[in-house]
């Protein structure tokens, strides 16, 4: 069993320390923020993750949290490096997080390897490597293994990883980060470091890719009666494409996908190269997230001085996490074309975040009296939303549904109006299949 140290109490760095942990590995992880660690210290996560307080009370004995970069770095046979890695003014990542975790390094005097967990751009590795030499640490080695845990299921995804990319300038260095996931089944992928840099950033994009691909297609299923449901679910049995990433929504948020697509679009700008297919992609998610008001116009005109609920405000469900959440942007937009907004979610606290938007306890309480309810997020307690209950209490029985969470025929049978994404519109919209043909005049 190894000693791992891990710079950044993050969620990522958190998640990686409790597995590490399960998985027998002695862990320090170390942060610089006391908010952070000492919430951790007393078995309290400073985030919502499924299993993750479990995993953290179940392995207290090998698991601990510093303020203190010796104790994480002391005789630790591997340095994680967790920290996050924001987009800069520019759009590029942010690498300074990266830079102050070498800066703090105490002196090592083993053979450890320092590993990039963070998501960084392609070239990071070279960087750090002159850097590490620069400053007399020849004999650290480096090594890029990628996270791609998604929120709300990380724990599964690290312990049942689909492959593990490990890069490496030398083969002993990558070796050993193999052996350290030894007991995860997964391929692993060896590959140089600038590769194992790009995997992340191009899966990443290729995801977001799916997204908004499939939301497109979602836009024109609207303007020609199709539905989205059906046609994804159509094209997913091709075993060339798969089932995955291809739900139709407000679009894509989060920590990662919208910095990491960022990051690679300027990272393939600065190399000189136009990455087009990257900015549309971009474009096409910042203009789904807006498409919910235009939704509310075609029901109820102008909307001034109308009530709106927004249901479910992180960004997806099972996390706590607002970062990039569409709720902000139509939130923001709601309130510039002078709704009254009100917002429900089961953990997230928005805080300033939604500014001028109350926020309400229950679902029941956010619903009442509104002339519409749009879910922005699918949580499943959002599920049972068209119930009586619900139309009595609404001023105008409107559901938009952002996530086509709701069965448009059973909600309509329960006396609402309904509008999901990229489904046939209501009723209360419909038109004739075929425009009447104009009549000539004699
Ligand atoms: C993502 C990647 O999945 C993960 O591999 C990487 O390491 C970090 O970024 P995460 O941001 O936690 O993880 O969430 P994910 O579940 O991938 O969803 C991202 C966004 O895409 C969410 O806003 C979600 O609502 C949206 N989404 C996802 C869709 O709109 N449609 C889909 O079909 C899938």
């Amino acid at each position: 069993m190894s000693k791992v140290g891990i710079f950044g109490a993050g969620w990522v760095g958190v998640v990686t320390g409790a597995c590490f942990a399960d998985l027998g590995h002695s862990v320090v992880v170390r942060d610089v923020a006391s908010e952070r660690i000492e919430p951790l210290q007393k078995g309290k996560l400073p985030f919502h993750e499924p299993q993750l307080a479990e995993l953290v009370e179940r392995n207290r004995e090998r698991l601990t949290f510093t303020l203190d970069p010796a104790e994480a770095a002391g005789d630790a046979e591997f340095l994680y490096v967790a920290v996050g890695t924001p987009a800069t003014y520019a759009g590029d990542a942010n690498l300074s997080y990266v830079w102050s975790v070498l800066d703090d390094l105490p002196e090592l005097t083993g053979r450890p390897i320092l590993v990039m967990k963070s998501t960084v751009p392609v070239g990071t590795g070279e960087k750090v490597r002159a850097a590490l030499d620069a400053r007399g640490l020849e004999h650290v080695g480096y090594a890029s293994n990628p996270e791609f845990l998604a929120e709300g299921s990380a724990v599964g995804d690290f312990m049942r990883p689909d492959r593990i990319v490990i890069g490496a300038f030398e083969s002993a260095a990558g070796d050993r980060v193999e052996e350290l996931h030894a007991k995860l089944e997964a391929p692993v992928v060896r590959v140089d470091v600038a590769s194992a840099e790009m995997i992340k950033m191009a899966a990443n994009a290729f995801l977001m890719t799916r997204i908004s691909f499939i939301n497109e297609i979602a836009n024109v299923c609207e303007l020609v009666g199709a539905d989205v449901q059906e046609v994804a679910r159509g094209i997913g049995l091709d075993h060339r494409l798969g089932p995955h990433f291809l739900k139709a929504g407000i679009g894509y948020g989060g920590s990662c996908f919208p910095k990491d697509a960022s990051a690679l679009k300027q990272l393939a700008s600065n190399s000189g190269y136009h990455f087009q297919l990257l900015s549309a992609v971009i474009e096409v998610n910042e203009l789904q997230k807006r498409r919910v008001v235009a939704k509310l116009q075609k029901h109820l005109g102008k909307l001034r001085g109308k009530r709106i609920a927004l249901l479910g405000l992180s960004f997806k469900p099972n996390t706590d996490d607002m970062r990039e959440a569409p709720s902000i942007v139509l939130a923001s937009r709601l309130l510039a074309e002078g709704a009254d907004v009100r917002g429900w979610d089961p953990v997230a606290s928005p805080g300033e975040l939604l500014n001028g938007v109350e926020i309400t306890e229950t679902v029941a309480a956010a619903v009442r009296d509104v002339d519409a309810a749009v879910i922005v997020t699918e949580w499943e307690e959002l599920r049972a939303l068209a119930s009586e209950e619900t139309r009595a209490s609404m001023r105008n029985p409107l559901i938009v549904d952002g996530r086509n969470l709701l069965d448009p025929a059973a909600t309509r049978a329960a006396g609402f109006a309904y509008e999901g994404i990229g489904r046939p519109t209501s009723p209360l919209d419909g038109r004739p299949e075929t425009a009447e043909p104009e009549r000539e005049l004699a």
